[in-house]
């Protein structure tokens, strides 16, 4: 049901009809739960409320599949005035990007230069900058981009995410554990063929447990991004029967998801951070967030009886 539903969401989001209508009404359709504000300035003032709270963040500035190099250009500076931001607002938060949203689908060597570009102002300013895992056609790419980021700028200040649902992943993470890698570990939001990703929940599930065990086991920082109970629940008394310190694993969250669980955690002195999403490029991040859960799409059709 879980992949079949996804796939599903996914596949009519694709629809120009439902594109243009969720565009045009998307705010009151239910955007706003999960997409924190649509300036730059608004999204700090969120994050500033978030520290006030204990929880941490990491701001995405929402844009993908970008092919206007100049539009890749003004996302990576926007990025760069984030950190600056950050910085000067003395906040707790970093940043998480995509690739596509600077141009490597256009060409993969200017969009490697704006990393450069980004990875140097993370460390500048000794912030973090995140990669964040899209579908797996960029799987590669995006792995081969975070290698030689993380050579040259270290892995305090970039680091990428990797997908269980993927059965290639757990082959990745030995890769990333050998540059020392800070990984954020999720179940992945794309439409995958089950020829390269389990299209049965339970097995994502199980192999998502795997790799996070197997990397905090490691020695490395691992981001623990997910909503599931159980599953943190397990990350919780796993770490704390290994001796892990709390200092060397943090959970984060999508901004609008499980609010209670993220503050219980933060409550309890884990670090918490939230994915926190903001702009006016919002449709295909909005839409995974649909399809993740059933539950979703009924908020967004009674928001649209509501109009
Ligand atoms: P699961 O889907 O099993 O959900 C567990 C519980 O969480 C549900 O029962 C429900 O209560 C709640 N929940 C989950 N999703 C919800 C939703 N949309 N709305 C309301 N409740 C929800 N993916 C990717 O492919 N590349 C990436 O780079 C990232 N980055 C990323 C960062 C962060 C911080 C998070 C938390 C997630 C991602 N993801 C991602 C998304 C990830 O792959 C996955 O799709 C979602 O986290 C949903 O899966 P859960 O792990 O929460 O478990």
């Amino acid at each position: 049901m879980n992949a079949w539903f996804r796939r599903t969401v996914l596949r009519v989001a694709e629809l120009r009809r439902v594109k243009s209508t969720f565009e045009r009404y998307g705010m009151r359709m239910g955007v706003r739960r999960f997409v924190a504000a649509e300036t730059l300035t608004g999204a700090l003032e969120r994050v500033r409320d978030m520290n006030r709270q204990g929880l941490a963040a990491t701001l995405d500035y929402l844009g993908e599949s970008v092919e206007d190099p100049l539009v890749a250009e003004k996302a990576a500076n926007q990025i760069i005035e984030m950190l600056r931001m950050i910085d000067e607002r003395k906040l707790d938060a970093n940043v998480s990007l995509k690739l596509t949203q600077l141009g490597c689908l256009l060409d993969p060597d200017a969009c490697l230069k704006h990393m450069e570009r980004i990875a140097a102002a993370a460390g500048y300013y000794r912030n973090f900058v995140r990669i964040d895992m899209e579908d797996s056609t960029l799987t590669d790419l995006t792995l081969g981009m975070t290698g030689k980021l993380v050579e040259r700028f270290g892995h305090e200040h970039v680091g990428t995410v990797l997908q269980a649902y993927l059965y290639r992943s757990p082959g990745d993470l030995k890769r990333l554990g050998e540059w020392k890698s800070n990984v954020r570990i999720v179940k992945g939001a794309y439409k995958e063929d089950a020829r390269i990703a389990f299209p049965q929940k339970r097995d994502v599930d199980l192999q998502y447990v795997e790799m996070v065990k197997a990397h905090m086991n490691a020695g490395h920082y691992t981001a623990v991004a997910t909503h599931d109970a159980g599953i943190i629940q397990t990350v919780k008394s796993y770490a704390a029967g290994k001796g892990i310190s709390s200092k060397r694993f943090e959970f984060q969250m999508l901004y609008g998801i499980a609010g209670g669980l993220q503050r219980q955690l933060a409550n309890q002195g884990y670090r918490v951070r939230i994915y926190t999403p903001f702009g006016s490029e919002w449709y295909p991040y909005f839409t995974r967030r649909i399809a993740e859960r059933p539950a979703n799409l009924l908020f967004v059709l009674k928001g649209m009886l509501r109009k």
